[in-house]
Order: C-alpha cells, then sequence, then structure tokens
C-alpha cells in the first residue's frame, strides 16, 4: 500500500516534470461510479504519457433541412413522432426523442433507444442507463441537468446497429435538438455516436482522451466508451473515468 503510494507520487512528479497535466482527484470523488484502483491509476498516468491520437478531420454535416431548421421544441417533438422517414419506424414501439434539461451545459449522446428505452420512451433507462448515471453524477452532473439523445430515434432491430443512411436521416433532428439546447459540451457514448457526431471512422480506442467539436456548430466533443461496453469490461472504467474528469475540465 505504502509503495504503491509513493510509486504513484513519483509518477506524478515525472509527469510533471514533462509538463503533461496530471488528474489528482480533489474534492469530486465518483460516490459509486468506482475509483481506479492504484493499478488502474498507474494505467491512466502511463496513458497521459502516451502521444496524443491524431485529429480528426473535422467534416461538415450537411445543413439541417429547412423543415427542421427554424422548429420549437413542441414543433420537433411532434415531427419526431409522427416520423417515417427511414426503416426504422416499422419496428418501434414509440419514437425516443430525448429527455433533460433543454438549457443543460452537457449533452449525452448514444446510439439508439434499445428495448428497455423503446417500451418507456426515454434514452437511457436500462442497465447502460443506470451506470450512465452514475458516470454523470461522479462528475456532480446529475442525470436530470444535462440533456440525452441518441443517434437515431428508433430501436432498430436486435439491437443492431444504427445503418449508415438510417443515421443520416436521423440527422436533422438530432442537429436541431443540439442547436435548441447549445450544452457547453458534448459527450459522445460509445462508437457510433462518436463516429456519427464527427464523421469519422476512426476507432473509439483512437478517439477517446481528446477533444473534439461538433463542427456544424463548433461544441467541444469528449469521446467516451458506452456504458454497456463498461459493464462487460469493467476495467475500462478508468479509462472513462480520465474522460469524464477531461469532460468536466471545459465545464469549470
Ligand atoms: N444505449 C444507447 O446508446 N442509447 C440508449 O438510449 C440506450 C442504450
Ligand atoms: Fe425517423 Fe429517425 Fe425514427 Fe428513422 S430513426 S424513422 S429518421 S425518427
Amino acid at each position: 500500500m505504502f509503495s504503491s503510494t509513493v510509486r504513484h507520487i513519483d509518477q506524478i512528479a515525472y509527469l510533471k516534470s514533462l509538463g503533461i497535466p496530471v488528474w489528482v482527484p480533489r474534492d469530486f470523488q465518483p460516490p459509486e461510479f468506482e475509483q481506479p484502483c492504484a493499478e488502474e491509476k498507474a494505467e491512466i498516468a502511463q496513458s497521459a504519457a502516451e502521444p496524443q491520437a491524431e485529429a480528426v478531420p473535422e467534416i461538415r454535416l450537411s445543413e439541417s433541412p429547412a423543415e427542421t431548421a427554424k422548429l420549437d421544441w413542441p414543433a420537433l417533438i411532434g415531427m419526431v413522432g409522427n416520423c417515417t422517414a427511414c426503416g426504422l419506424h416499422t419496428g418501434r414501439t414509440q419514437v425516443v426523442f430525448g429527455v433533460g434539461n433543454q438549457d443543460a451545459d452537457i449533452m449525452v449522446i448514444g446510439e439508439a433507444p434499445g428495448a428497455d428505452e423503446d417500451l418507456q420512451g426515454e434514452p437511457f433507462v436500462g442497465r447502460a442507463g443506470q451506470l450512465l448515471n452514475e458516470m454523470l453524477k461522479a462528475i456532480h452532473y446529475p442525470r436530470e441537468s444535462v440533456y440525452i439523445a441518441n443517434i437515431v430515434k428508433c430501436r432498430p432491430p436486435e439491437n443492431r446497429n444504427p445503418q449508415h443512411d438510417e443515421a443520416l436521416h436521423c440527422a436533422p433532428y438530432l442537429h436541431r435538438q443540439i442547436e435548441l439546447v447549445a450544452p457547453r459540451a458534448i459527450l459522445a457514448v460509445g462508437k457510433v455516436a462518436a463516429q456519427n457526431l464527427l464523421q469519422t471512422d476512426l476507432p473509439i480506442g483512437k478517439m477517446r482522451g481528446n477533444q473534439y467539436h461538433y463542427a456544424a456548430l463548433n461544441i467541444p466533443v469528449i469521446v467516451t466508451y458506452h456504458p454497456a461496453y463498461l459493464l462487460r469490461s469493467p476495467k475500462e472504467k478508468a479509462k472513462a473515468w480520465q474522460d469524464l474528469k477531461l469532460l468536466r475540465s471545459l465545464l469549470v
């Protein structure tokens, strides 16, 4: 215990001497979204020392089509509720529009509704949603304080990934949601959200740890692992915690 603390302090001094910013948890500790153990902290320190991934070229999304460009919340909700623009409408119980604080600092963007979300009409209400709630609480932005939406608003069959054309058809709705909320930062959870928002094919492991922008509105985007993945690979929570702190650092 003592020696690992000493090793950790040594690492911090080493990273500081290289001019690398070091995260030292202070007053904000993730309550149930577990703190990384000493081993994971060492891994974080090591990954901070690794060269940053290359910047993603920022490709501008096509502008929101005229039909959604000026819509207010009720009109947008009405339009999405009746949408049949892509094949996903045939399998839905209901549209999962989005939920939360319309003046939020943080907008969380996931992939697509799953079975629970399709039944309840709200994003991230299943097990992954529980973990997302813990993650947000850990940086003192509880679920109610943020706005949550998905790349597509209707559940894909068998929870498959949304296809390119489905995401494209749904993008104007998400774009208008982002424009209306005007968050200070976006948290993209998972590969599908990150790749669609940033219009890139980069793997998520390359994207996380960096700051990007949603080019169409010039809003900072932080990428992290999807909570469903973190449930399967709890070791990666240490990296997600690092991403969350990066997100939080944009808001202080
Ligand atoms: N996974 C997502 O990406 N979105 C949800 O709303 C639920 C699970
Ligand atoms: Fe419309 Fe989006 Fe649902 Fe497709 S996923 S039907 S574009 S709301």
